[in-house]
């Protein structure tokens, strides 16, 4: 939620926060900002809209010099997304200019306070009211700006990732965080400062993570001095080496992010499994389960707790570990888990899954499992991200940046991360034979082939697309494994083609959804050979019975389905615990191609964030 964006040293600032802000949009679109600062004077450049719309603004207006900037990509919360609410804001006296991604809280209390002592305030925005109060803070106690935003901080309840210079000391930007990612890029006497490295990535691979609750002063000529915003501690920052490239934030040949991240799903599952799943030796290696076997082994029940598509990858979760490993499973909704008092035991094993690693739901979720005793494991894409530091110990999909906000290659490795446990534990508990066991294996190392080949279809799929783009409703069934497999292809449509769709238990239809069911109804119905075949065609011939539209995802060389649907979308065969690696692609395929016909803006989706930092 925003991406923030800053330099400091001696090339020009513009550029390159521009190019940040276009590489961080992902995270929020709906109004974005710079300020930019040239021999004594500070230039904010701010509209509602795109970055696009930015750079259109400020290069008409010529306003490109200087060697320090900070830049802003807003999704709103307080204020409506309009140009006097995006970011950076400035406090009244013109010298302080801030960048915030966050809420804070208790900032109504801390505006009335403010406009008490004579402040005044343009926008509806909790951003502007914490530059006034570090304003505040640096004249009553005559502190420099470090100390003044340490000060300032102390007195906030909220979650932040800040920027913040005073044009009047133009050789440092005060960074801090709490809850929202920050990265400090380190150079030869030049600094970037961002929401994560994306920004700076040609720049330097040395990147600072600031851990939550620090600060940091970044000059330009003295580098980076951390310290704890709390306790005023120093911390000796340690400077990590990225492991990104450029070609990965990149488009490449595709026209979008998502379909770049649809296709690189056979060598993101084969990335995430690689070192990890020894088929020969028929072992499964995985760092943070085997360093922490007693407690898996040991566990009354895992609870997962995950938001949107990684709650989906963590119900289908659900059927496998309870299948394979015999181990008791409960998939909760972060957002609800987090506020319901739930029952935790210390001998819970909690899962929290996030590709991004930041979000606000579930990191609360850690928390309280944490708080209750419980172990608790992440499985994250995104390395050094917030929940992967939180965790007791965890698991990296490895995906490579997903920077398309609908989630796809997230969603396949997830499952394959959890796979991967579910099999190492279900060989620990001596719960599934030996060739069992080895069948899985062999057959997970099969699936990156196995979704190029379904991903063979996609010309096909077109042609599906074409003819139901203009429906107004969806239904989507699945049953077992493909149960969540149809809540997440629903999803998928819903958030880029703003199409309205649903996700069934396919025969749950019968219980009321059924009373949807006309000659206009789309239902897209997984039906693969494996699980539950029988069944899904009977529910099959019920909607075709009421005049639905039937597109069967079916195993490859199906015929029954084939007499009866519309269309048949087929995926290779492959056991039914990996049915939904391969039966997700053409949902995926589809709801791409349905929201570019759609004309939509598939990579931003609107109202959508890729991280959700707020709750
Ligand atoms: C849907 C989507 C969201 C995220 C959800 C959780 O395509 O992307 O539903 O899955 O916001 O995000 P993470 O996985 O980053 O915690």
């Amino acid at each position: 939620m925003c991406g923030i964006v800053g330099y400091i040293g001696h090339r020009d600032a513009y550029p390159i926060v521009l190019k940040g802000l276009q590489r961080l949009e992902y995270r929020g679109y709906d109004s974005a900002g710079i300020a930019l600062y040239n021999d004594g004077e500070l230039k904010v450049s701010k509209t509602k809209g795109k970055v696009a719309d930015l750079k259109a603004k400020i290069e008409s207006e010529n306003n490109t010099a200087g060697t320090l900037a900070l830049g802003h990509t807003r999704w709103a919360t307080h204020g409506v997304p309009n140009d006097v609410n995006s970011h950076p804001h400035m406090s009244n006296s013109g010298n302080l200019v801030i960048i915030h991604n966050g809420i804070i809280e208790n900032y109504e209390s801390l505006k009335k306070e403010l406009k008490a002592r004579g402040y005044t305030f343009e926008s509806d925005t909790d951003t502007e009211v914490l530059v006034n109060l570090i304003e505040d803070v640096s004249k009553k106690e005559n502190v420099r700006l470090g100390k003044a935003v340490q000060i300032a901080l102390n007195q906030t309840v909220g979650a932040y990732a800040i920027a913040v210079f005073d044009k009047t000391k133009p050789n440092e930007i005060v960074v801090a965080r709490l809850g929202s990612p920050l990265a400090i890029g380190v150079g030869e006497e030049e600094f970037f400062i961002a929401s994560d490295a994306s920004p700076f990535i040609e720049f330097t691979s040395n990147a600072i993570y600031l851990e939550d609750g620090e600060m940091a002063v970044v000059r330009r000529h003295k580098g980076v001095k951390v310290r704890k915003i709390k306790d005023d501690q120093l911390v000796d920052p340690y400077v990590q080496e990225l492991q990104m490239n450029l070609e990965q934030i990149e488009k490449s040949n595709f026209d979008h992010f998502m379909l770049k991240e649809i296709y690189e799903q056979p060598s993101a599952i084969t990335d995430t499994y690689r070192g990890r799943l020894l088929v020969n030796e028929g072992i499964i290696r995985m760092a943070g389960v085997d360093d922490n076997l007693e407690r898996f082994l040991n566990a009354r029940r895992i609870v997962i707790v995950a938001c949107g598509t990684s709650w989906h990858a963590g119900l289908v979760a659900e059927y496998i570990f309870e299948d394979l490993a015999r181990i008791p499973v409960e998939v909760e909704y972060a957002s609800e888990f987090r506020y319901r008092n739930p029952i935790i035991n210390s001998d819970d094993v909690v899962i929290a899954i996030s590709q991004s690693g930041e979000t606000a739901d579930t990191m609360a979720a850690i928390k309280l499992a944490k708080e209750k005793g419980a172990f608790v494991f992440g499985v994250c894409n995104v390395v050094g991200s917030s929940i992967s530091r939180e965790t007791n110990a965890g698991a990296y999909t490895h995906a490579g940046p997903e920077i398309g906000v609908a989630s796809t290659k997230a969603f396949t490795t997830q499952i394959t991360v959890l796979t991967l446990i579910a099999l190492k534990l279900a060989k620990a508990k001596g719960n599934i034979s030996n060739t069992d066991f080895h069948m899985h294996l062999r057959e997970l190392e099969m699936i990156p082939h196995k979704i190029e080949v379904a991903l063979e279809a996609n010309e096909h799929i077109k042609e599906v697309a074409f003819k139901y783009k203009d429906a107004r409703n969806c239904l989507y069934l699945g049953r077992g494994y493909n149960f969540p497999v149809a809540l997440e292809g629903a999803l998928k449509l819903k958030e880029i083609s703003y199409i309205h769709a649903e996700g069934y238990p396919a025969a749950e239809m019968k219980h009321g959804p059924i009373a949807l069911i006309d000659e206009n109804m789309p239902v897209v119905v997984i039906a693969t050979r494996k699980g539950h075949y029988e069944k899904v065609v009977s529910n099959i011939q019920e909607i075709k019975s009421r005049s639905g539209k039937i597109i069967g995802i079916v195993t490859e060389g199906d015929t029954s389905v084939r007499d009866l649907a519309d269309y048949v979308i087929e995926v290779p065969d492959t056991i039914e615990s990996l049915t939904p690696l391969v039966t997700t692609i053409p949902l995926q395929l589809l709801s791409y191609h349905i929201a570019v016909m759609l004309g939509k803006n598939v990579d931003q989706p609107r109202n959508l964030a890729k991280s959700v930092t707020v709750e």
